[in-house]
C-alpha cells in the first residue's frame, strides 16, 4: 500500500503564522505537525509516501524530511498542488505514484492519539473499496459527520451539515483501492468550488464499498488555533508518542 500525505492549503485562520510558513510546518507538541502523519504511516507499515504541499513554503518540506530515511522509508516523493481545488483534487496528483496499489491518504493537520497500525491490518485483509475512520467529537459540525445505524453501520457522510445526524465525525484518515481513480475523475466541485473527499466516500458507500472503524484514542485537526493547542495536547497525553522514535534532527549538530 502506497501513502499519500496532503500538506497544502493557505492556512487562513492560523494568519499570521502561516504567512510565513506552510500550517503543517508549525510547531505541534516536540515536532512539526507533518512528522505526526508520517509517522502514523510508517508505523502502519507503510515505507513509500508521496507528499502533495501546496500553498506557502514547499520547499521547506524537501528540507525537513530529505529523503525520509531518517522515519525509516524506502521511497518519498513530492508534487504541488496549485489553486484550493480540495483534497480529492489534491488526491489526483497522486495517482501515477499509486499506480496499481492501494492507497492510504492522510491529511497533515489530523493529529491523532495512537496507532492506525489495526484499522490498516483490517483494511489490508478487505478484499475491495475503502475504509475512513470516525470519532465522536462535541462539535461535529465543524467536520464530515457520519449517519450510522444501530450495528455502527454507515448510512451516509453529510460535510459540515448545519444539522449533524451524530456525534460521529471523519477523521482525515482514508484507505482506497484503484476504484478511487474512477471516482475523483467524476467528481463535481460542491458549493465551496472543491472537490471533497466526503463525495469520494458516499460513491464508495453507494457501491456497498464502504467500512468503517471508531478510532479508541484522541484525535485533534490543527487548522484553528484553538485546534492546534488542542493537537499540541493530543500528542503530549498519549503514550503512543511519548514512546515513538521521531527524527530529532541532533546529527546536524
Ligand atoms: C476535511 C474533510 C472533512 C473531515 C476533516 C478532518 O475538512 O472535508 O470531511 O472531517 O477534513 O479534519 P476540512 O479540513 O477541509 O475543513
Amino acid at each position: 500500500m502506497k501513502g499519500v500525505i496532503l500538506v497544502g492549503g493557505l492556512g487562513t485562520r492560523l494568519m499570521p503564522m502561516t504567512r510565513i510558513t506552510n500550517k503543517h510546518l508549525l510547531p505541534v507538541g516536540r515536532f512539526p505537525m507533518v512528522y505526526y502523519p508520517l509517522y502514523n504511516l510508517v508505523e502502519a507499515g507503510v515505507r513509500d509516501i508521496m507528499i502533495v504541499t501546496g500553498g506557502n513554503s514547499p520547499g521547506d518540506f524537501l528540507e525537513l524530511l530529505h529523503d525520509g530515511s531518517e522515519f525509516g522509508l524506502d521511497h518519498l516523493t513530492f508534487t504541488y498542488q496549485r489553486g484550493a481545488g480540495g483534497i480529492a483534487d489534491a488526491l489526483r496528483l497522486a495517482r501515477a505514484f499509486v499506480g496499481d496499489d492501494r492507497v492510504l491518504v492522510m491529511l497533515g493537520d489530523n493529529v491523532l492519539g495512537g496507532s492506525i497500525r489495526p484499522f490498516v491490518e483490517s483494511y489490508r485483509a478487505q478484499e475491495s473499496g475503502a475504509k475512513i475512520l470516525l470519532r465522536a467529537v462535541h462539535d461535529p459540525e465543524r467536520f464530515g459527520v457520519a449517519e450510522v445505524d444501530g450495528d455502527g453501520q454507515v448510512l451516509s457522510i453529510v460535510e459540515k451539515p448545519e444539522q449533524p445526524a451524530s456525534d460521529l465525525a471523519v477523521v482525515g484518515v482514508y484507505m482506497f483501492d484503484q476504484s478511487v481513480w474512477d471516482i475523483v475523475s467524476a467528481l463535481k466541485p460542491s458549493a465551496r468550488g472543491q472537490l471533497e473527499i466526503t463525495d469520494v466516500n458516499n460513491a464508495y458507500l453507494e457501491r456497498g464499498q464502504l467500512t468503517s472503524d471508531v478510532l479508541d484514542f484522541d484525535w485533534s485537526d490543527a487548522g484553528t488555533p484553538e485546534s492546534l493547542n488542542r493537537a499540541a495536547q493530543v500528542t503530549l497525553d498519549s503514550e503512543f508518542w511519548r514512546s515513538a522514535e521521531l527524527p530529532t534532527g541532533q546529527s546536524d549538530g
